[in-house]
């Protein structure tokens, strides 16, 4: 029998095509498309999203603590990095990161009466995926999916600029993607026009930076390693793919100490590929396997390629949290304009590196190529940071060029985000910069943000071969693999040694590791029109705390 009230909101729900959802709020909007993309109209009501949703965690305060517990050399806990559930341990980090139990139900729930089925993205259970057409995800999250185009590479990204959740969700759903984040991987690597006279015996690193100069610049062991169990992750995204013909050729001109048959495994995620073709090799991908591989002698690498269908960034940390022995370290040579990332999401992908780290993972990051401006036109009118250099676990590898002194290369990206703020580990170090600094660029940064890049490596006239031939590049692409290799060459000593490898490190980098950095105290990187920040003596924004010293850091991790 219907009451008078239930019968009137029968004939208002006849009455208008689209009622008005008053159980729904607004939960992530942006106001203007990212530049770069243009808007094609509306989605097709029948194409079918595969969408995520994130659930709160029920205690990120309390990992936080245990991965400074464990990554801070002073810690009586230094070292002693948690587990995956799996392993028989008390502390786990999945105890932290899945949901409180009313979270879950409440959103499963929603679901179930919604007739949608969700499968778990992650083993904490923080993230569940689920598919429905345009057409209910529009309904459903009062959204307004859209077709945009990334102008300079021409893909689609279906987009919305703002959608919903219902009320009795809020605090117990973070976010749903992809849906207002438009993330563009860049590589941050371009070739320098330079006549080629590859010369193995350029210790001088005169002829340009090759694995030899990096062993007699650093201090690099050239002995080979003997650990199985390390590894060094390459991630590779953009059909970027890795040549192996180019590696041997590359490790015959450049290291012919070591067997030219060294090579890496192959980890693919999304459907990623690693094809052979010579055509299809990758600047970026050589350059990151040949400067791991051809620098960290012995250890063993692994390429993981991921495919274009999925949401990269996201999809090789959730690869990676899945894995039984994920790699020590994780170089990574592409990132994002950090205004593209809604906050939401960019702080759950940085909660995946804190996962990570917390694991015993180094997470590296090539800090961006350019300078303060973000992105390569001189329209800002505030400093533009670089995604995901911001988040606080992971290590931010800027640039540095020529070999007396070096300098900070001209395009590092360095400075400070908007997202995150500024954590203990390098507010000492930071606040002496920002005194040095005074007034200069005041205004066109946040001062009170996560400040970057943590450390520099060489990142200008670095000879590779792709496709057969030997080139120069330039990049912080460059500098993030080389500074990996340090920390996969440290690991092995310290495994053999039967000690931990190192983990999340920037703790360990501005305390007792800080000394074991060649200071760098020239350069600057301009942008925005401006000459961006100066380097200074001391942690500053384009060389962090500076070039790696292998002896020297042998020694601040207890070799
Ligand atoms: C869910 O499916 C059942 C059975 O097919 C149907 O009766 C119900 O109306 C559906 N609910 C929604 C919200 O689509
Ligand atoms: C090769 O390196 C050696 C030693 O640094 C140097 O003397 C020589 O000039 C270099 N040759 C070329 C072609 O760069
Ligand atoms: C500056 O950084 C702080 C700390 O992360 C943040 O709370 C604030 O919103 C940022 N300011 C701007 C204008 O983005």
């Amino acid at each position: 029998m219907f009451t008078s009230a239930a019968f009137f909101a029968l004939l208002l729900t006849i009455t208008f095509a689209k009622p008005v959802r008053r159980d729904l709020a607004v939960h992530e909007s942006r106001e203007n498309i990212p530049s770069g993309f243009v808007k094609e109209g509306p989605a097709s009501r029948d194409t079918v999203l595969g969408l995520h949703v994130g659930l709160f965690s029920n205690d990120m305060n309390g990992l936080e603590k245990a991965l400074y517990d464990v990554s801070t050399p002073s810690s009586p806990l230094y070292g002693k990095h948690l587990s995956k559930a799996e392993a028989c341990t008390s502390i786990i980090v999945e105890e932290y990161v899945k949901p409180k139990e009313d979270s879950t139900t409440a959103v499963l729930d929603w679901f179930k009466s919604n007739n949608i089925t969700t499968t778990k993205d992650t083993p904490a259970g923080d993230w569940l995926s689920f598919s429905i057409p345009v057409s209910q995800a529009n309904e459903l999250f009062d959204a307004d999916f859209t077709t945009f185009t990334h102008q300079s590479t021409g893909k689609q990204a279906i987009r919305t600029l703002s959608y919903s959740i219902p009320q009795s969700l809020q605090g117990h759903i973070e976010l749903i993607r992809p849906t207002v984040s438009f993330p563009t991987p860049k590589a941050p690597v371009f070739q320098v026009p330079r006549p080629v006279h590859a010369n193995v015996s350029a210790a001088s690193c005169s002829g340009g930076i090759t694995p030899a100069c990096l062993q007699s610049l650093y201090g690099i062991p050239t002995t080979s390693t003997s650990q199985s169990s390390n590894k060094i992750g390459v991630s590779g995204f953009i059909d970027q793919y890795a040549n192996e013909a180019d590696l041997t050729t590359f490790l015959q001109q450049f290291r012919p100490d070591l067997p030219s048959s060294t090579t890496f495994t192959l980890e693919t995620v999304d459907g990623g590929t690693n094809p052979q073709d010579p055509s299809q090799a990758g600047t970026e991908a050589n350059l990151d396997i040949q400067y791991t591989v051809g620098v960290a002698s012995g250890v063993p690498v692994v390429f993981i390629s991921v495919g274009d269908g999925g949401d990269g960034f996201y999809d090789i940390t959730t690869y990676l949290l899945g894995m039984d022995s994920p790699p020590q370290v994780v170089t990574t040579s592409y990132g994002e304009t950090e205004s593209d990332v809604s906050i939401a999401e960019a702080n759950k992908l940085c909660n995946n590196y804190m996962q990570l780290g917390a694991q015993g993972v180094s997470i590296l990051f090539a800090s961006g190529d350019s300078g303060v401006g973000g992105s390569n036109d001189a329209s800002c009118s505030a400093f533009v940071p670089t995604f995901p250099s911001g988040c606080p676990y992971m290590a931010s590898v800027g640039a540095t060029t020529g070999t007396g002194p070096e300098t900070g290369a001209s395009f590092s990206s360095g400075g400070f985000s908007n997202y995150w703020g500024i954590p203990d580990y390098q507010a000492s170090a930071v606040s002496s910069y920002l005194s040095t600094l005074g007034s200069t660029d005041s205004g066109l940064f946040n001062a009170s943000g996560r400040a970057y890049p943590d450390v520099a490596a060489q990142g200008y006239d670095v000879e590779i071969i792709v496709g057969g031939s030997a080139g120069y590049v330039a990049g912080t692409s460059c500098s993030s693999p080389i500074f990996a290799s340090i920390i996969g060459l440290l690991n092995d000593e310290l495994i053999a040694a039967g000690k931990s490898p190192l983990g999340f490190l920037n703790p360990l980098l501005y305390s007792t590791a800080a000394s074991a950095f060649t200071d760098i105290t020239s350069g600057d990187n301009p942008g925005c029109n401006t000459n961006g920040f100066p380097a200074a003596s001391g942690w500053d924004p384009v060389t962090g705390l500076g070039t790696p010293n292998y002896a020297a850091l042998r020694t601040a991790v207890g070799l």
